[in-house]
């Protein structure tokens, strides 16, 4: 609950749209959106970063549907791209190519490709292979690619591990201690520019600690560079900042920026930020319909019309979404499992909560704006979700519900 979504006597709204409304209009499962919770995070970014050369680079897998897309472009945003799929999105809503960082660690020559004629900003390197493919593709179209590595500091974000990017072990970014020497390497490669350094720890960090170690590694490798002469002109610091689900306490995003400037020590680089889930976690919730209850010798369930497939989170990370009713009841609560239609053990959306719900009822599942939709499948042949955003009092559809044609299309035409 937080100023967007909140009850107004037993009814909960989004802005000032009661949420029932949209279940009737739109049916369920649908993802909906507040406009304002959307700009207003976005807007504590901008402020805490004001008078400081910076960009915000929009982490565009938390949730690349176009119109939040666009949204944040329009409010002057970069983004964060891990794909040439996602950078079409950018470019579809005519987001700017020089504001877009291209992270990942498996850059396919065609996205490479992609990428260097759209003119983006930086390729955030994360291998040695990947440096020389780059080097190569460039020459071959006869351009120079702007690039950053991305070095692994090998702080612990302290959270859950599959979100965890930064330690030794990870998949991600060059090794620390091999950085120097890549970035030499890279200096006198002919088709490469050196631009800048950036790292990203891992999601959903609810203290500022580890963010302040991974800049202070940061920090002293540029200085090392510097003294061999290569200059850096920004420093990209990632994402990560987590958000409140259940009782985590995160530092504010103004509280989390001030803590990367302090750390920063008057540098005058341009300092880049990949926020994700922090831009739109509690911006958005999936809308349920309770399909049946069923109650059981040990567990109730509450058989709900979305599953796994359209917020895996749950069933992936073991993650808590608050479930609140969309109209409270006064009658006693129960015990339910919530779980989907899904034909997994694995699929439910909360153990052991307490509502008082019948039939027929919508639940909302809250903090469901990140990696929520950008995750759903079509395991099952479940058709994705509806997606709708609400602007104070009127309500727009920004992604229709998937038909059941529309996912074996591609099957039939060989039948
Ligand atoms: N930059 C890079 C290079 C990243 O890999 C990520 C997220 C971000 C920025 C944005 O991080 P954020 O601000 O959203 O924490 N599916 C998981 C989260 C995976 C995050 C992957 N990388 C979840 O549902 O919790």
């Amino acid at each position: 609950m937080n100023e967007y979504f909140n009850y107004q006597q037993d009814k909960l709204f989004v802005e000032n749209m009661a949420l029932a409304d949209i279940a009737e209009r739109f049916g369920t499962p649908t993802y909906v959106y507040s406009r304002a919770a959307l700009t207003d995070a976005y807007q504590q970014y901008a402020n805490a970063l004001k008078g400081r050369d910076h960009l915000i680079c929009y982490a565009v897998k938390a949730n690349p549907n176009l119109s939040i897309l666009r949204l944040f472009a329009g409010l002057g945003a970069g983004f964060d791209i891990v794909s040439g799929g996602e950078l079409q999105r950018v470019l579809a809503v005519g987001g700017a190519a020089n504001k877009v960082v291209f992270s990942g660690v498996g850059k396919s020559e065609a996205e490479m490709r992609l990428a260097l004629a759209a003119g983006i900003l930086c390729f955030n390197v994360e291998s040695e292979a990947e440096l020389l493919r780059l080097n190569e593709v460039a020459g071959s179209m006869g351009k120079v690619a702007p690039i950053s590595f991305r070095v692994n500091p090998n702080v612990d974000a302290k959270t859950h591990p599959y979100i965890a990017t930064g330690l030794k072990q990870s998949k991600f970014g060059v090794a620390y201690t091999d950085a120097l020497a890549l970035y030499r390497k890279a200096s006198k490669m002919p088709n490469l520019h050196i631009t800048g350094m950036d790292c990203h720890i891992g999601s959903q960090l609810t203290e500022s600690s580890p963010f302040i170690a991974a800049t202070e590694k940061v920090l002293q490798l540029v200085d090392t560079l510097a003294k061999d002469g290569i200059k850096l002109e920004h420093l990209d610091l990632g994402g990560g900042l987590g958000i409140r689900y259940k009782d985590e306490n995160p530092p504010s995003i103004a509280e989390y920026i001030n803590a990367l400037l302090t750390a920063l020590n008057g540098r005058v680089e341009k300092l880049i930020v990949e926020p994700g889930r922090v831009l739109v976690g509690n911006a958005g919730v999936l809308l349920t319909g309770v399909e049946y209850l069923k109650p059981g010798e040990e567990k109730h369930f509450a058989i709900v019309d979305a599953a796994m497939n359209d917020l895996m989170r749950p069933a992936l990370y073991d993650a808590y979404h608050s479930i609140q009713p969309i109209r409270r009841r006064a009658t006693p609560a129960s015990l339910y499992e919530v779980v989907g239609p899904v034909c997994e053990s694995g699929d439910f959306l909360g153990h052991a909560r307490e509502l008082s719900i019948e039939q027929g009822d919508f639940l909302a599942l809250m903090s469901a704006g990140a990696y929520g939709m950008s995750m759903s499948s079509n395991y099952n042949t479940r058709p994705r979700a509806a997606e709708v955003m609400v602007d104070k009092d009127k309500v727009a559809l920004i992604r229709e519900r998937e038909k059941v044609e529309d996912l074996f299309a591609g099957e039939k035409k060989y039948l």
